[in-house]
């Protein structure tokens, strides 16, 4: 009798208590693709989507490791349909997401889209709130296997119980999806949603600037200096979010573009690039794809860099990489080009003894820590330096 109710009890509580996970093993690096919100905004369709798949194969950003191709707000119809589904906007997407998943999938690619815990997504399309089971389901059937989920018009929704919501309907649709957490930090999520997502947004939005303020985006270097005390909560499989790469927009000079790059690859972001890489620059193609810059963000430790000065001229942050390296990236700070310098003893309390010096932006080797760094920075620019033990 007593074994029955122990029978019948255990059987009650095992489903929720298997659900109530994430997909574990995905986005051990930082997750690395392409979004349409910095650029685009509201004016995607599906000929965008198979352009840029197509131009991310011809320019090498597909084999650089950027595989996430992810459709941001506004990919809806207005309103869901008398069942309550969702429904991609027909003129937008008139052959449908399960061809653009299978499309993207055929391409080396993999799918992402984005909705809103909240009733509305931010741009005004239907949330998916109260929909979240019916929404997995959906996600899954399209072949989705990135889902960002933002936080406009939660109400008094609580922040840590809305996304297990979600994290709990996509593991029950059975597909493994990486779950992208973009509640813009303001409930912490760095200290709760390591068992929630792969990745939390860590601030409100980015634009494309360096250090502007706008009501709802602020310039990288603001993002970047609002990050300093976060490192402890990034590793394998959940990551920090400082939000996705303005590289190659308008608002940016190439040296502040290559800075913004090289201190994400620093941060161990994701790598979301958000320009339009069917009509970029070549020297910015060069920055997106740089495999030296990508192995730093891409490391397997997954530490995410301290800063370890700030000062009125340069910046200097520090990273630890498997087997004994080191990433050090030095920011010009200043509005003019400046020689700037760094004896390698003031990064004591990181490492020791001696090792080899590659600067990657440069590629050139630089010789060892037994001597000084020093080179002409420009303005905003980064030296950005793998330190390999000497043998
Ligand atoms: C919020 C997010 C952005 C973007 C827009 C879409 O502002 O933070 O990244 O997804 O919504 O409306």
């Amino acid at each position: 009798m007593k074994k029955h109710f122990l029978l019948a009890a255990l059987c009650l509580t095992a489903p929720s208590a298997v659900l109530a996970q994430k997909f574990e093993g995905l986005a051990l690096t930082p997750p690395m693709g392409w979004n349409t919100w910095n650029t685009f905004a509201a004016n995607i369709d599906e000929k965008l989507i198979r352009e840029t798949a197509e131009a991310m194969i011809a320019n090498g950003m597909r084999d650089a490791g950027y595989v996430y191709i992810v459709m941001d707000d506004a990919w809806m119809a207005k309103e869901r349909d008398a069942a309550g589904n969702l429904v991609p906007d027909p003129v937008k997407f008139p052959s449908g997401l399960k061809a653009l998943g299978d499309f993207l999938h055929s391409k080396g690619f993999k799918f992402g889209i984005y909705n809103c815990a909240g009733a509305q997504t931010c741009g005004g399309y239907p949330g998916g709130r109260g929909h979240e089971y019916q929404d997995a389901l959906a996600y899954a059937s399209w072949g989705v296997d990135y889902l960002k989920y933002d936080w406009c018009f939660h109400g008094t929704a609580d922040a840590q119980e809305t996304y297990k919501i979600m994290r709990d309907a996509l593991y029950t649709a059975k597909r493994p999806v990486v779950f992208s957490l973009c509640e813009w930090g303001g409930n912490k999520p760095w200290t709760w949603a390591k068992d929630v997502g792969h990745l939390w947004r860590t601030t409100g939005d980015i634009t494309d600037c360096y250090d502007c303020q706008k009501k709802w985006s602020r310039g990288w270097k603001i993002i970047l200096d609002s990050q300093v005390d976060l490192f402890e909560y990034a590793g394998p499989g959940h990551w920090n979010d400082p939000d996705m790469l303005e590289v190659g927009n308008r608002g940016l000079t190439f040296a502040e573009s290559r800075a913004h790059f090289s201190l994400w690859c620093m941060l161990a972001a994701p790598l979301m690039a958000g320009n339009d890489v069917r009509h970029m620059t070549s020297e910015i193609q060069s920055v997106l794809t740089d495999k030296g810059a990508i192995a730093i963000d891409q490391d397997v430790l997954g530490k995410q860099a301290q800063r370890w000065e700030t000062g009125p001229l340069r910046e200097i942050w520090v990273k630890q990489l498997e087997q004994g390296q080191w990433a050090v990236c030095i920011l010009n700070t200043s509005p003019a080009s400046a020689k700037i310098s760094l004896s390698w003893s003031e990064l004591s309390y990181f490492f020791s003894g001696k090792h080899a010096v590659h600067d990657i932006w440069q590629k050139i080797d630089l010789g060892t820590t037994d001597q000084d760094f020093s080179a002409e920075i420009a303005s905003h620019d980064v030296a950005l330096l793998r330190l390999t033990p000497f043998k």
